[in-house]
């Protein structure tokens, strides 16, 4: 038997995907291994959406040469979003062997096979079809609780920063029936939570069904499982699916609602669909539907010709909605996007970086304010297992996805708990059981 190791980078999708290869390998006969001392193929599926996400795949391939030099034989492989913005440049670097792309994971027993036999391998053909519907993932978490189900695939926005839509392609979306099947099957299994992922989850139709639709199939086919989806656009969430959130118990009240900028002028220029108003009155019809949501984002500092102005608009509509939590990064260009043809990136790094940590500073203060109006409050939290601080305690999250911790010798990972608020940080929930 032949070991595989794979490295995960990026985003959920992609923990998704290498689920879909440890499958897809898994049936011809690869074992998987999580010691790359022992792998006779080293994958890493990889991110481009900064320039220092792909640097750090830099880093790791000079590691693994260091495995390829001590032992004849060992493959390594870039698969993801790097291997499809970068092609052949990462063959040419001589430091890779197989270069696939997010659509190419079926052809990679044929393409290790080659590899084998000595001839490096490259498919980074994007396909309007693939959506790995069939095969059951192979999950790579350790504990057993919560699985990631992908629902589509690609992209068909194009804001102007961003690659995604040149590294995955245009979006379709998989059949209904089998993400149902694959919910039921999670919970045959023993999970608990399942997260139903796509760029932009709203856009999600399959013949009659829409996102709301799945939602509430999801949800009623598997009554005893807890239901998370990401990411929702703010163009295109809807107060259908608001509604079917609110009519069922097991689907979380947590939205993750990336605005990328308070400024209308930014939001134009990344070509985001919505202005900050539009924003803003998603945000009061989520609250209306439920007054409970917890609602995250993520935000871009420094992006093109951003000014003084810009920025405080950021910082002011963070104030006003009152974020959770937040996924801050300053701009960074992405080679062929429309930004990178159409406009300089022109806020100095030392701009970039002062703001995004003015950014950073609300956004603590903001978690720490949404975590007080917490206290004293009973919720139900889903046990991931005992805290790393603290083995006497268990840590697990609440349907807002805070973290919470609690001393307990009773629960194990997996149960559904009470808790009871007392304190908390900025981060976490510190708690008893109820
Ligand atoms: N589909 C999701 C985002 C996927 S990328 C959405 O539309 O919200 C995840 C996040 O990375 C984005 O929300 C954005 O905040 C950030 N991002 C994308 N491109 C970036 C770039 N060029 N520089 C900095 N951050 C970027
Ligand atoms: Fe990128 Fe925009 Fe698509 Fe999100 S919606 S993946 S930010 S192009
Ligand atoms: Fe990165 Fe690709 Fe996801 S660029 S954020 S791994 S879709």
């Amino acid at each position: 038997m032949k070991k595989l190791y794979i490295e995960t980078y990026g985003c959920q999708m992609n923990v998704a995907d290498t689920e879909i290869v440890f499958s897809i390998l898994g049936k011809e006969g690869f074992s998987r291994t999580e010691s790359i001392a022992e792998a006779d193929v080293i994958l890493a599926n990889t991110c481009s959406v900064r320039d220092n996400a792909e640097q750090r795949i830099w880093g790791r391939i000079e590691q693994f040469n260091i495995q390829k030099k001590a032992r004849k034989g060992v493959i390594i492989g870039i698969l993801g979003c790097m291997a499809e913005r970068l092609k052949d440049a990462l063959l040419e670097s001589g430091k890779v062997d197989l270069v696939a792309g997010p659509d190419a994971y079926r052809r990679l027993p044929e393409l290790l096979s080659a590899v084998s036999e000595g001839h490096p391998q490259i498919d980074v053909i994007l396909s309007r079809e693939e959506t790995y519907a069939d095969i059951s993932p192979v999950r790579i978490d350790t504990n057993g609780v919560s699985a990631f189900i992908s629902i589509m695939r690609g992209c068909n926005n194009v804001c102007s920063y961003c690659v995604v839509p040149f590294t995955r392609g245009a979006e379709r979306s998989r059949d209904w029936h089998s993400i149902v099947r694959e919910a039921c099957e999670c919970v045959e299994n023993g999970y608990k939570e399942v997260t139903l992922l796509g760029q932009n989850v709203d856009s999600y139709r399959f013949g009659e069904v829409n996102f709301a639709g799945l939602l509430r199939m999801v949800a009623e086919s598997c009554p005893s499982l807890r239901i998370r989806f990401s990411t929702s656009n703010p163009q295109d969430i809807s107060d259908e699916v608001l509604q079917t959130m609110a009519g069922h118990d097991n689907i979380c009240h947590h939205i993750h609602l990336p605005v990328q900028s308070g400024s209308d002028r930014m939001l134009e220029k990344m070509r985001r669909r919505y202005t900050r108003q539009w924003y803003l009155d998603r945000v009061a019809a989520i609250r209306r539907h439920m007054p409970d949501c917890a609602i995250s984002t993520d935000v871009i500092a420094g992006f093109c010709s951003e000014t003084e102005e810009d920025h405080k608009d950021t910082l002011s509509l963070f104030e006003a909605v009152g974020f959770d939590a937040a996924y801050m990064f300053y701009y960074s260009e992405r080679p062929g996007t429309l930004a990178a043809r159409k406009y300089p990136d022109d806020v100095d790094i030392e701009t970039k970086t002062r703001r995004l940590e003015e950014i950073i500073a609300l956004q603590n203060r903001l978690s720490l304010e949404s975590n007080r109006r917490d206290l004293g409050k009973v919720m139900r939290v889903l046990v991931e297992g005992p805290s790393k601080k603290n083995p006497a305690e268990l840590c697990g999250r609440a349907g807002s996805n805070k973290m919470c911790v609690w001393p307990d010798t009773v629960h194990k990972a997996g149960d559904f708990v009470d808790v009871r608020v007392l304190d908390c940080t900025q981060a976490t929930l510190l708690c008893e059981l109820a």
